[in-house]
């Protein structure tokens, strides 16, 4: 097999490996726990994705939204280099302080509306992660140490409500809250603790509540559970149960915040204040991993305390430039406001394909992200064709097509993407 070290000689992207070794490298020496599609990428920029043939595909997944800037934004890669260049883009040990660090969690903080209203207005505070998962158990910390510190509910017996269909990634803890079997199959004894109720049904919600109930954690729009937005007034129940019952409630925005839905966080739709949201993906532009905890100043004093939490590249210089670049990007360049103006116009030519196709059940989104449910449920099928014709694009849940492209497509690319999704939906 080819040396894949190859950076020095010219090629398309890192090596001139064939993409038959590349597959071949991950057949042999990786986890099989991608169900690939046949595209070896090497290159990326803007909404664009590029292979050794040099041939071009419009990328309408975006990394599950970590692409919102567009990949490779010259703002971001600027900002990194910079860092890189001048010797402070290193991981640095967390017993001392980083100037970047301090701004990065500073602009974050300001950025989200207060939250938490019930426990003040003096700030919100970020507790930084490498990825969105780890974020997502943060949150189950702050959630039950609030149940025992505050509510006085043993410790060990606190409850979190979830919702079924949900997504907040598959590391043991989080796949115990999941109701996706494959998730968990096999990968017990798993941490117990989560009460399912359906999602976008308030009733039940309210009825699961108990003397141990500490916390919901919800999605405000769900991703890969299939794209659903929940019925208008959920959101506000979800905030009435937490407060009549001094719960917090707690988004988990990691696919959906950050100008994905055409708000810079999707909770402002519905203008119902969480007590704290978890962020990741678009926060670091889709070049370096990292993830916040986001709550009110108050909240997150009470629970965090230096040994309680840490982490070693949480934080770190490179993902905090990054992040700070990342979130100048989506203000300076008004992406929330061009994804609900642009997602507007994409849906309703997207449903004007769906109305001349035998294939599609319901088109249904916000903002750039716009489901397709086709009525064989396998979306995949017709995301395969979409990748022959030059279009990335997966499915949410099996059944939905994801059209999630980065948040700065333009009127040619909308044409382009359009005028494939006619090819393969339309007899
Ligand atoms: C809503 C939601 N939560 C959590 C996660 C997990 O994030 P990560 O894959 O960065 O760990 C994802 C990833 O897709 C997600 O969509």
């Amino acid at each position: 097999m080819t040396d894949i070290n190859t950076m020095n000689q010219a090629a398309l992207g890192f090596s001139q490996a064939s993409d038959k070794d590349i597959l071949d490298a991950e057949q042999v020496f990786g986890a099989h726990h991608y169900g690939r599609l046949n595209l070896v990428v090497r290159k990326t920029e803007g909404c664009w994705l590029y292979s050794q043939d040099g041939s071009k595909y419009l990328d309408c997944l975006a990394a599950y939204s970590a692409a919102n800037q567009g990949h490779h934004n010259p703002k971001i890669v600027a900002a990194l280099k910079n860092a890189l260049d001048g010797n402070y883009g290193s991981v640095i040990s967390n017993v001392v302080y980083t100037d970047v660090l301090g701004l990065f969690l500073k602009k974050i903080s300001t950025l989200v509306p207060q939250l938490g209203l019930r426990f003040g207005k003096e700030g919100n505070k970020a507790l930084p992660k490498n990825g969105g998962v780890e974020s997502v158990e943060t949150a189950v910390k702050l959630a039950r140490y609030y149940g025992y510190k505050s509510k006085g509910i043993a410790d060990g017996k606190q409850e979190i409500i979830v919702a079924g269909n949900n997504f907040h990634g598959r590391t043991i803890t989080i796949v115990s809250m999941s109701s996706t079997p494959k998730y968990k199959e096999g990968f017990g004894p798993l941490t117990p603790g989560f009460k399912m109720v359906d999602y976008g049904n308030g009733k039940q919600l309210a009825d699961a509540v108990n003397e141990n109930t500490c916390a919901i954690l919800v999605e405000p729009m769900q991703g890969e559970g299939g794209m659903y937005i929940p019925e208008q007034g959920y959101l506000k129940t979800c905030r009435e149960v937490a407060d009549k019952h001094d719960l917090l409630l707690i988004f988990d925005e990691i696919q959906v915040g950050l100008g994905r839905t055409g708000k810079m966080f999707c909770f402002e739709h519905e203008n119902v204040v969480p007590d704290a949201i978890i962020l990741g993906k678009a926060i670091s532009g889709g070049l370096v991993p990292l993830s916040v905890l986001v709550t009110n100043s108050a909240l997150m004093d009470m629970v965090f305390k230096p040994g309680s939490d840490g982490s070693t590249y949480g934080g770190y210089p490179l993902a905090c430039v990054a992040g700070i670049a990342a979130l100048d990007v989506l203000v300076d360049d008004d992406l929330p406001g061009r994804a609900a103006k642009v997602g507007a116009v994409l849906k309703k030519r997207i449903e004007a394909v769906a109305a001349k196709s035998s294939h599609v059940k319901e088109v249904r989104g916000r903002g750039l992200f716009i489901g397709i449910e086709v009525k064989s449920g396998d979306a995949m099928v017709f995301c395969r064709k979409l990748l022959d014709l030059g279009v990335l694009a997966n499915d949410s849940h099996g059944h939905t097509i994801r059209i999630s492209p980065p948040l700065t497509i333009n009127d040619e690319e909308m044409d382009y993407l359009v005028e494939r999704l006619e090819k393969v939906l339309v007899d």
